[in-house]
C-alpha cells in the first residue's frame, strides 16, 4: 500500500479534525515485534522515523545504529548537508525549506529533530523566540499536530530554556505538549514529555557538549519518557583515545590541514595543551585580545574535547594538542563520533572546510543519537508499544526517495 500522497496543499489550512490524512492502514498492518528481524514468526518490523532539520544526519545515524529504527523521510534547507546525508544515509532526504513543505503520509512512529539552535546559543544573542530561525519549533508542532508519531526526541542548546527569559521555553514546550491546542487552539495529540540537560561526554562522546534533550510519548499509550542513561558519566572517553589511538592516515577525506597562517603556528606554538590565549603575556608581540577562553584553546589529550562549534573566525576553530595547528575535520568528526567511513561533502566539492566543519558542528554526535534513541526505544518496546513492518518501511522509503530525486531535478 502507498501510504504517500503526492500532491501539496498549503499546510497553514489545518484539515479538520477526523479528516486529516493518517497512516492509519499502516498501523493495522504492524503486527509485528519492534525489530528487524522477525521474532516467533512475525513479520520484522522496526520503528519508522521522520527527521526534520536532519542536517548532515548525526542523529538520524545514531538513531539507525540501535539497529531498530529506520528512517523514512528527512528534510533539510542546506545543499551540501543533504548531499552528505545522500551520501552516507540514503536518498529519502528532501531538500527544501520546511515552512514549505507538505508533509508527506509516511509511516512515522518517532520524529527526530534538531532544530537550529544558534538563536538560543549562550554563545550568540539571545533574541530567542523572537526569530524567524527561532520559530522554526513551530514546524515541529504542525508535524506532531498532522502526524501524531508516538513518540519523539528534540535536541537543542540549554540556552533554549533561558532565552527570553524563559519565554521561548515555556513556548516550545507548551508546543510540544499540547501542538494542535498550541498552533490552532484546538484538541489533538498530548505528549508527555521529559526535558533533561545532559553532557554528551556521560554519554560516550570525547567532547563537553551540553544539550537540552526533550523526549515525549504520546499521551494515550500511557508511557513516560525513560530517563538518559550516562553510560560514561565515571569514565570519559578523552581526546588522545579518540585522535590518537587510531591514527588518522593523511589522505583520510575531509582531512585536510595546514590552512593556518605563519603567525598563528607561532603563536600556537607559545600555547601548550590544554591552554588558551591567555597565556601569552599581553606585551608579547603575538598576543591577542580575546574576550571567551575559547579562542586558541588547544586540546587536553586526557581529557574530553571541548564543544565542537560550526562556525567563527580566527582563533575559534579548535586546536590539536600535539601540532600547532587548527583541527581537520576528520578530527572534528572523530570528537562528534562520526566513523572515519562517514564522508562529508560541500554544496560543489567533497572537501569545502567550511561548510563541512558546519555541518559537524551543527550534527547531534551520533553514539549520544545512539543512547538516546535506544532508551526511549527501550521504553517502548516494555510497554509493547508496536513498530511499523518492516515491508512497508522499505516500500515508503523507496518512494521517498523516487520523489526526491524527481523534486530535485524539478
Ligand atoms: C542543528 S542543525 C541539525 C543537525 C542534525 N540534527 C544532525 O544531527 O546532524 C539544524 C539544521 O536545520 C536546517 N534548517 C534551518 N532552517 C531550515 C528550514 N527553513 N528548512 C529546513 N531545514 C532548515 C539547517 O540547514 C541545519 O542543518
Amino acid at each position: 500500500m502507498n501510504t504517500i500522497t503526492e500532491e501539496r496543499a498549503p499546510h497553514r489550512s489545518r484539515p479538520a479534525l477526523g479528516q486529516q490524512r493518517t497512516f492509519r492502514g499502516v498501523r493495522a498492518q504492524a503486527t509485528g515485534h519492534p525489530q528487524l528481524t522477525s521474532h516467533r514468526g512475525r513479520p520484522p518490523s522496526a520503528y519508522s522515523a521522520v527527521s526534520l532539520f536532519s542536517g548532515c544526519g548525526g542523529l538520524d545515524f545514531g538513531a539507525e545504529q540501535t539497529g531498530r529504527i529506520k528512517t523514512i523521510w528527512a528534510i533539510d534547507n542546506d545543499p551540501a548537508a543533504v548531499r552528505t546525508y545522500r551520501h552516507n544515509l540514503g536518498d529519502h532526504i528532501w531538500q527544501m525549506d520546511i515552512a514549505e513543505v507538505e508533509f508527506p503520509d509516511v509511516p512515522a512512529d518517532i520524529l527526530l529533530a534538531g532544530p537550529p539552535c544558534q538563536d538560543f546559543s549562550s554563545l550568540w544573542n539571545h533574541d530567542g523566540a523572537k526569530t524567524s530561525r527561532g520559530n522554526l519549533f513551530r514546524e515541529i508542532a504542525r508535524f506532531l499536530d498532522q502526524r501524531h508519531p508516538k513518540a519523539f526526541v528534540v535536541e537543542n542548546v540549554p540556552g533554549l530554556m533561558s532565552a527570553n527569559r524563559g519565554e521561548a521555553w515555556l513556548l516550545v514546550r507548551h508546543a510540544l505538549r499540547s501542538p494542535s491546542r498550541f498552533l490552532y487552539d484546538s484538541p489533538g495529540p498530548r505528549y508527555e514529555i521529559s526535558a533533561e540537560l545532559v553532557d554528551f561526554a556521560d554519554l560516550g562522546v570525547p567532547q563537553h557538549r551540553p544539550r537540552l534533550v526533550v523526549m515525549g510519548i504520546r499521551s494515550d499509550l500511557g508511557v513516560r519518557p525513560p530517563a538518559i542513561p550516562r553510560p560514561t558519566a565515571d569514565a570519559h572517553v578523552v581526546v588522545a583515545k579518540a585522535l590518537d589511538s587510531i591514527p588518522i592516515p593523511d589522505d583520510a577525506p575531509n582531512h585536510d590541514i595546514g590552512s593556518d597562517s605563519d603567525v598563528v603556528i607561532e603563536r600556537l606554538k607559545l600555547i601548550g595543551p590544554g591552554e588558551n590565549y591567555r597565556v601569552i603575556p599581553p606585551d608579547h608581540p603575538l598576543a591577542v585580545k580575546g574576550l571567551i577562553s575559547h579562542v586558541y584553546r588547544r586540546l587536553n589529550p586526557d581529557r574530553p574535547a571541548y564543544t565542537i562549534i560550526a562556525s567563527g573566525g580566527g582563533g575559534t576553530h579548535g586546536y590539536h594538542h600535539r601540532e600547532p595547528r587548527r583541527l581537520s575535520n576528520r578530527e572534528r568528526a572523530r570528537l562528534q563520533t562520526f566513523p572515519d567511513s562517514f564522508i562529508f561533502h560541500g554544496a560543489e566539492r567533497r572537501s569545502n572546510y567550511a561548510q563541512v566543519r558546519r555541518q559537524i558542528g551543527n550534527a547531534v554526535p551520533p553514539e549520544a543519537g545512539r543512547v538516546i534513541v535506544d532508551a526511549l526505544v527501550d521504553a517502548l518496546r516494555r510497554a509493547g508499544v508496536r513498530g511499523t513492518l518492516a515491508r512497508e518501511i522499505e516500500q515508503s522509503r523507496r518512494l521517498v526517495a523516487r520523489l526526491a530525486t524527481r523534486q530535485q531535478s524539478a
